[in-house]
C-alpha cells in the first residue's frame, strides 16, 4: 500500500496540472458549501431576493437574487470562494418559483479579484470584456484563477432581472497569484506567417514591455502544441498559445512568481517548446532566488538543461526547487537559440510530493530528458500505474453502465414491453399471455408507404381500461353510414391496418351545422379513414377502440379531430380530418427561410413569423391537452400535420415510426422510444408527465427553427445520447445541450432552454409557453 501511495504522488507530480477540461466540479452554490456569508449583493429588491437566494436550482425565499431596479447603476453578485480557484464555468438561471417568477438577465459580465480589492473585468480570447450571455451554461474561455467573483448582469431599462448561479472549477493549489515577465515578442521569419508570442490573456499592467501584477497563458491550463505555430483555440493566431521571446533585446528572461502565502517549493515545471529547426529551443539554464520574508536571499538554485538536439517535441521540464521556503520567487531563465518559448509554468509545494522527489531525482539539477535509466524506471512505474488507473475507471465505468442498463431496462423495458407506452409488440420478447395486456398498439406497425394524418397510436395517457370496460356508449364519436366512404386514394398501410383517402358524402349534413370542417369539395368532404383489417387481433381491435375513445374526448383547434366512425360492422374505421400538407417535418425540411434569394428562383421558403406560428399553435395545441391531463408522450414535429391553410394539428402517428424509424432507438430489440426528444427522467426513470411533454415541446421548437434540416444531437449516436441524458441527471455541467440555431432569436432559445431543465418546477407549462410565444407572432 505504501509503495502504491508513492506511485501514486509520483503520477501526480509527473502530470501536475490543471486540466480546463475536467476542472468543472461545482464549487458549491446549490449545495450550501459556499454559505450566506459568502455572498454580497450591491442591492436588493426585497429581503427575500437578497443574495443568499443566488443559488441554482434552489427556491428559497422568493426563489433567486434580485437587484434593486436602477438601471443607471451598475449591480452586481459577489461570491467569496474562499480560496484560490480555477474557475471555468458559470451556470445560471432566472427566477421561476413554480413558474410565478420569469425574470432572468440576458445578458451578464465577470469581474474577478483574487485578494477582493483589485478588480478585473473578465475578458475574453480575442481581448473583448463583453460576455453576451445565451446559454444557461457558460465556459470561461480563458479561465481565471481567482477567489473573488462578480457577476454584473447587463440590465436595458427598467426591467428586472433576476439571477441565479453556480460556479464550476476545481481549486488552485499552486497559490500562485501573479507572474512578472518582459512581453513576448513577434516572430517575423521571412517565408513564415507572424507569429504574436504575446500574453494576450495577460490580466495585469503592460508598461514598458514589461507585465506585471497578473496570470495570463502561462496558468491558463492549455499546453502548446509541438509546432508553435499551432494553437488549440479556434480563430486566434499562430503562436497564441505560447510567450515567447527573442535573444537579440535580452540577456535572459527574467521572471517573478509571487504566492498567496509562504510555500516550502519541491519543484517548478515549465512547459517549453524545442522546435529547434526553427531555431527555437529549451532554455540552457536557469537560476531562482528565493523571498521568504521580505529580503531575497543570496544563495540561489540552479539549474542546468540537458539539452536535447534530437527531440523536437514540446515537454515540461522540472527545475527542482530543493525545498526552499518563500513567498516569491525570481527565476532567469537563460537563452540556448535565438527563441526560447513557454506555454505554461506550475510550482509543487507543500509536503505532497517531497518524498517522492528525493528519493528518486537529483536534488539540483533534473532534466525532463528521459535518459537516464532512474527516470526510464520512473517512467515505466509512471506507465503501470495508469494502466491500473485506466483499468479501474474503464472497471467502474463498466460497473456505472451496467447499474444504468438495468435502471433502463426496468425504467423502460419492463413496464412498456407490456404495459404501454413505447413497446412495440410485434417483437417484443413477453409471452403472448403477457402481450394480450398490452396498451401498445398493435395495427399500424410496418410497411407504411406513405404517410397521412390520422393518430396512429394511443399515446395520450389515460386511466387504464380493460377490454371489458369498453363499450360502444363509451365513444361519443358518431356512426356514419359506411357506403358514403368513396375511396380515392392509399395513404398508407400497416400492419394491421390501412390510410386511405376518402370523399365523405354529406358529411357536413351529417355532423350537423356549426361543426367546423376541413376543405369541401362541393357537398362531399375530404377525409383521411383509418381502417382495421378484418383479421386484426383482438388486442389490435381493442386498441383501435381504445384510441378512437381517447380521441373523441378531444376537441381542440390544434388537435387533430376525429369526426366520426363506423364500428357497429367491420372492418372498424375512423374518420378524421385530411391534413393536406402531410407532417411538419417533411414540410420544413423541404423549405428553406424566405429571402429575396427564395423569391427571385421561387424556391419553397417559410418566413421567420410562419415559423412562430407554429410554434404558437403547437404550444396551443399541448396547452390544451395537459388541461386534461392528457401526457403525449411523443411530441415531435413528425407527430404534428398541416392543413392546407398550414394550420398545424398534433396527432400521434405509430405509423410513423417506420419511416423516421432513426428518430427512436431500440433497447435490445424492444422498446422504441424517440431518446433524442425525452427528458431525462422518462429516459432514465421511465416517468412521463406534462413537464416530460414540455421538454420535448422544447426539442420540437429547435427542429422547427433547425427547419429539420437535422436530428437532434445529430452529432452524437443513440448511446451517446443516454449517456448525456445522465449527465443532465447528474447536471454538473457536463451535459451537452442543443446549440442555438441561428435562425431562432435569443429569447426563444432561453426558452427552450427552460424546456430542458433538469428540474420540473424549473421548466415553463404549456399555458406559460403559450404565453411566451404568443406575443413573438404579433411582433414580427
Ligand atoms: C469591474 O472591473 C472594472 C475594472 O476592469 C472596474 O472598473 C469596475 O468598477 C468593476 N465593477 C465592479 C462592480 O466591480
Ligand atoms: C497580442 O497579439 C495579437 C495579434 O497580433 C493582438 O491582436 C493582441 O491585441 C495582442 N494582445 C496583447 C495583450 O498585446
Ligand atoms: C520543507 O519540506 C521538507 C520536507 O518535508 C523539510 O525537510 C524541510 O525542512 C521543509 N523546509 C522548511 C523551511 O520548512
Ligand atoms: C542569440 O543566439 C544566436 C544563436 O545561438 C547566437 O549566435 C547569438 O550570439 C545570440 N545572441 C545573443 C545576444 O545572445
Ligand atoms: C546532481 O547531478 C549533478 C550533475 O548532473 C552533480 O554535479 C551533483 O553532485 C548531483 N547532486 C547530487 C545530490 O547527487
Amino acid at each position: 500500500m505504501h509503495l502504491f501511495l508513492l506511485l501514486i504522488l509520483q503520477a501526480t507530480a509527473a502530470i501536475g496540472q490543471i486540466d480546463p477540461a475536467h476542472c468543472r466540479y461545482p464549487l458549491g452554490m446549490e449545495d450550501g458549501r459556499i454559505k450566506d456569508d459568502a455572498l454580497k449583493a450591491s442591492s436588493q429588491w426585497h429581503e427575500t431576493t437578497g443574495p443568499q437566494y443566488a443559488r441554482l436550482n434552489r427556491e428559497e425565499g422568493h426563489g433567486a437574487w434580485c437587484p434593486a431596479a436602477q438601471p443607471s447603476v451598475s449591480q452586481y453578485l459577489e461570491v467569496d470562494l474562499g480560496r484560490l480557484t480555477f474557475l471555468t464555468v458559470i451556470g445560471t438561471q432566472g427566477r421561476y418559483i413554480r413558474n410565478s417568477g420569469n425574470e432572468f438577465a440576458r445578458e451578464y459580465r465577470v469581474n474577478y479579484s483574487r485578494d477582493g480589492k483589485l478588480w478585473k473585468s473578465w475578458r475574453n480570447r480575442q481581448g473583448n470584456e463583453v460576455n453576451a450571455y445565451n446559454s444557461v451554461i457558460k465556459d470561461l474561455r480563458p479561465p481565471i484563477v481567482t477567489r473573488y467573483v462578480r457577476l454584473l448582469p447587463v440590465t436595458r431599462l427598467s426591467t428586472t432581472i433576476c439571477m441565479r448561479v453556480e460556479l464550476y472549477g476545481c481549486s488552485w493549489d499552486d497559490g500562485l497569484i501573479s507572474y512578472s515577465a518582459p512581453e513576448g515578442q513577434r516572430m517575423q521569419p521571412p517565408g513564415y506567417p507572424i507569429a504574436n508570442l504575446n500574453d494576450s490573456t495577460y490580466d495585469g499592467v503592460h508598461e514598458r514591455g514589461k507585465l506585471f501584477g497578473g496570470l495570463g497563458q502561462l496558468t491558463d491550463g492549455v499546453i502548446g502544441q509541438d509546432d508553435f505555430t499551432r494553437t488549440h483555440e479556434y480563430s486566434v493566431w499562430p503562436g497564441y498559445d505560447y510567450l515567447g521571446w527573442k535573444n537579440d533585446s535580452l540577456e535572459h528572461v527574467e521572471m517573478e512568481f509571487v504566492f498567496d502565502r509562504q510555500r516550502n517549493f519541491t519543484s517548478m515545471k515549465v512547459h517549453s517548446n524545442n522546435m529547434f529547426s526553427r531555431d527555437v529551443k529549451i532554455f540552457s539554464s536557469v537560476s531562482c532566488w528565493f523571498k521568504p520574508h521580505f529580503v531575497w536571499e543570496a544563495e540561489p538554485v540552479e539549474f542546468r538543461t540537458v539539452l536535447d538536439d534530437r527531440n523536437p517535441s514540446a515537454r515540461y521540464v522540472t527545475v527542482d526547487l530543493n525545498h526552499r521556503t518563500a513567498k516569491s520567487l525570481r527565476c532567469r531563465f537563460y537563452f540556448a537559440d535565438v527563441w526560447m518559448m513557454f506555454s505554461e509554468i506550475s510550482f509543487q509545494s507543500g509536503n505532497k510530493h517531497t518524498h517522492v522527489q528525493t528519493k528518486v531525482q537529483n536534488t539540483s539539477v533534473t532534466p525532463d530528458d528521459g535518459k537516464t535509466p532512474i527516470l526510464i524506471g520512473c517512467l515505466v512505474t509512471i506507465i503501470l500505474l495508469l494502466v491500473i488507473i485506466i483499468f479501474l475507471i474503464l472497471w467502474c465505468q463498466y460497473v456505472c453502465k451496467v447499474l444504468e442498463k438495468t435502471l433502463i431496462k426496468q425504467a423502460l423495458v419492463f413496464p412498456t414491453a407490456c404495459g404501454g407506452g413505447y413497446a412495440e409488440p410485434d417483437i417484443t420478447q413477453c409471452t403472448p399471455h403477457q402481450c394480450f395486456h398490452s396498451n401498445a398498439p398493435h395495427y399500424a406497425e410496418t410497411d407504411i408507404v406513405r404517410l397521412q394524418g390520422v393518430t396512429g397510436s394511443n399515446m395520450y395517457a389515460v386511466p387504464a381500461l380493460t377490454v371489458d370496460s369498453l363499450t360502444r356508449k363509451d365513444i361519443s364519436a358518431a356512426e356514419f353510414p359506411r357506403q358514403q366512404l368513396i375511396f380515392r386514394e392509399k395513404l398508407g398501410e400497416g400492419q394491421f391496418g390501412e390510410v386511405h383517402l376518402c370523399e365523405a358524402e354529406g358529411l357536413p349534413e351529417f355532423l350537423g351545422e356549426g361543426s367546423p370542417l376541413p376543405d369541401r369539395d362541393g357537398h362531399s368532404v375530404l377525409v383521411a379513414v383509418k381502417q382495421l383489417r378484418a383479421d386484426a387481433t383482438s388486442q389490435a381491435r381493442n386498441d383501435f377502440l381504445k384510441e378512437i375513445k381517447i380521441m373523441s374526448r378531444l376537441n381542440d383547434p390544434n388537435i387533430i379531430r376525429l369526426l366520426c366512425v363506423c364500428v357497429s360492422s367491420d372492418p372498424l374505421c375512423m374518420v378524421t380530418e385530411y391534413m393536406e400538407n402531410g407532417d411538419l417535418n417533411m414540410f420544413l425540411s423541404q423549405r428553406e427561410i424566405e429571402s429575396t434569394l427564395t423569391h427571385a428562383n421561387n424556391i419553397p421558403s417559410v418566413s421567420l413569423s410562419d415559423l412562430l406560428h407554429m410554434a404558437v399553435q403547437i404550444s396551443s395545441g399541448m396547452k390544451y391537452l395537459a388541461s386534461l391531463n392528457f401526457v403525449h408522450r411523443d411530441l415531435a414535429t413528425r407527430n404534428c400535420l398541416l392543413d392546407r391553410r398550414l394550420t398545424i394539428k398534433i396527432a400521434d402517428f405509430g405509423m410513423s415510426r417506420n419511416l423516421y424509424s432513426s428518430d427512436y432507438y431500440r433497447i435490445q430489440g424492444r422498446a422504441v422510444l424517440p431518446i433524442r426528444w425525452m427528458a431525462w427522467e422518462s429516459i432514465l426513470l421511465g416517468k412521463f408527465t406534462t413537464a416530460s411533454d414540455v421538454w420535448a415541446f422544447g426539442v420540437t421548437l429547435w427542429e422547427i427553427f433547425t427547419l429539420c434540416k437535422e436530428q437532434p444531437y445529430s452529432l452524437l449516436s443513440d448511446e451517446q445520447v443516454i449517456e448525456n441524458t445522465g449527465e443532465f441527471f447528474r447536471n454538473q455541467g457536463r451535459q451537452i445541450f442543443l446549440y442555438a440555431p441561428p435562425l431562432c432569436p435569443p429569447s426563444l432559445f432561453e426558452l427552450m432552454m427552460r424546456c430542458w431543465s433538469r428540474d420540473i418546477p424549473d421548466r415553463p407549462t404549456f399555458e406559460g409557453l403559450y404565453q411566451a410565444l404568443k406575443p413573438h407572432v404579433n411582433q414580427s
